[in-house]
């Protein structure tokens, strides 16, 4: 089992810090061609290979961009998600440092689509080492015309801004990274008014993650519909992946979908450390399900792992091996979002506190069958009731683990 290289097929073949090497490998080209287009033919392409976001939500692309473009509004904007807080998630990370100045096009051309005159990038602290690359990026681009007034002489103005997070998993959210970008405490707000009609600065936007945006300078480029020709169904193309934990080679992986977890894990990371039996995968990152070793032979789509009860969300996966036990698994993601709860509203503040309580109760051999009951009742009634989608899949790990190790849910049950 081999990777593919369609999003990824950038890395390594040119100079990241110049712009000239950029485009003597046809970079802007996808630029050049989108600007002779009607907008809504470039959302068209992206909706024909079905693209889902690749931040977690798994939203339609197209479908997003064409929205978007259908506001009614000034200055609209459109912000790249570079916050990369999931857990186990470390693939746009891997755009950023390795394709800086696709990334810069990509947000280029959804501001021509979607009709914008800015482009935010909002990047999480842990990666201010990648500024400077980013940083040079926009000064080259605009210093060659793809950036600022009247771009490519069809009177488009566009200029990209670059934002470093501070540090907060949460501002991953739409909302909390829109008033962090405003220089306001990182934290969500109720919605509506939705982001797409009043987002940063009160201003329409459109919220699009690293990797589904460069994406789209590769699409416009694709005349041989190579991409349309990987996967099927509602599974079209590629998708970067990071995978973590017990596997021998950690890593990211751009694959075709339809690819098996057995062969991921297997073949593309080199197996589970010295052999062991693998205890649980989680799909998507901390806000994501788990699977037992039941899954392996699943393929890696949407609609496989949606099957098989766990999503591709964010696009990490974390194997866990035998010496860990699905309470201490469990307990460490529980502590991860005690953490990072913003504490706004009550059901994921007070809930993700006592729903660690009773995990260590249970891990202890202590917990009643009360407590069990209250620990899954408080779960599903922060998944509804919940601000944002912090608060709403915090539980996901929980609850699917609930259902795929019931024995560990036992008064004294076993601590595995
Ligand atoms: C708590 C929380 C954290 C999130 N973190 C990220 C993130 O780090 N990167 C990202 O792209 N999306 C993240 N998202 C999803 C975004 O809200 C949004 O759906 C996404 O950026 C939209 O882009 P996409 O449609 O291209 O995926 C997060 C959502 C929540 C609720
Ligand atoms: S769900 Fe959690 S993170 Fe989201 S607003 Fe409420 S307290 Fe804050």
């Amino acid at each position: 089992m081999s990777t593919v290289k369609f999003l990824t097929q950038n890395f390594g073949a040119y100079d990241v810090n110049s712009i000239g090497s950029y485009m003597k490998i046809g970079g802007f080209n996808a630029l050049r061609k989108a600007v002779n287009m009607e907008p809504s033919a470039i959302s068209d392409l992206i909706a024909a290979v079905k693209v889902k976001g690749r931040g977690g939500a798994e939203y339609d692309m197209g479908r997003k961009l064409s929205q978007a473009r259908a506001v009614v509004g000034e200055n609209k904007i459109v912000i790249c998600n570079a916050d990369e807080g999931e857990t186990t998630t470390f693939k746009d990370r891997e755009l950023i440092k390795n394709d800086p100045f696709n990334l810069i096009e990509a947000l280029i051309i959804v501001g021509y689509a979607v009709g914008a005159t800015d482009g935010y990038i909002y990047m999480r602290s842990e990666y201010a080492c990648y500024r400077p690359v980013i940083l040079n990026a926009i000064r080259q681009a605009k210093s060659y015309g793809f950036l600022g007034e009247n771009i490519l002489g069809k009177g488009f103005d566009f200029n990209i801004h670059l934002y470093s997070g501070a540090g907060a998993y949460v501002c991953g959210e739409g909302t909390a990274l829109i008033r962090s970008i405003e220089g306001k405490a990182g934290r969500p707000r109720m919605k509506p008014p939705f982001i797409k009609q009043s987002g940063a600065f009160a201003r329409p936007t459109c919220l699009c993650n690293v990797e589904s945006l460069s994406l789209v300078p590769h699409l416009l480029m694709d005349d041989q519909e190579f991409y349309a020709r990987l996967g099927s169904g509602d599974s079209i193309g590629s998708k970067l992946i990071s995978v973590a934990g017990n596997v021998n080679r950690p890593g990211v992986f751009e694959i075709a979908f339809g690819t098996t977890v057995r062969e991921i894990i297997y073949d593309l990371a080199g197996g589970v450390q010295k052999n062991r039996a693998i205890r649980l995968i989680q799909f998507g990152g901390a806000s994501g399900k788990v699977a037992d070793a039941s899954v392996l032979d699943t393929p890696y789509t949407y609609e496989g792992l949606r099957g098989a009860g766990v999503m591709v969300g964010s696009g990490g996966m974390l194997i866990i091996d035998e010496r860990t036990s699905v309470l201490d698994f469990l307990l460490m993601n529980q502590e991860f979002f005690s953490e990072e709860s913003c504490g706004q509203c009550t059901p994921c503040r007070e809930g993700n506190l006592h729903i660690k309580i009773i995990l260590d109760k249970l891990a202890e051999g202590k917990a009643t069958d009360e407590d069990i009951r209250q620990m899954k009742k408080i779960a599903q009634v922060m998944s509804v009731s919940s601000l944002c989608g912090l608060g709403e899949t915090a539980q996901n790990s929980l609850l699917s683990a609930m259902k795929v190790f019931p024995s560990v849910f036992q008064p004294g049950g076993k601590n595995k």
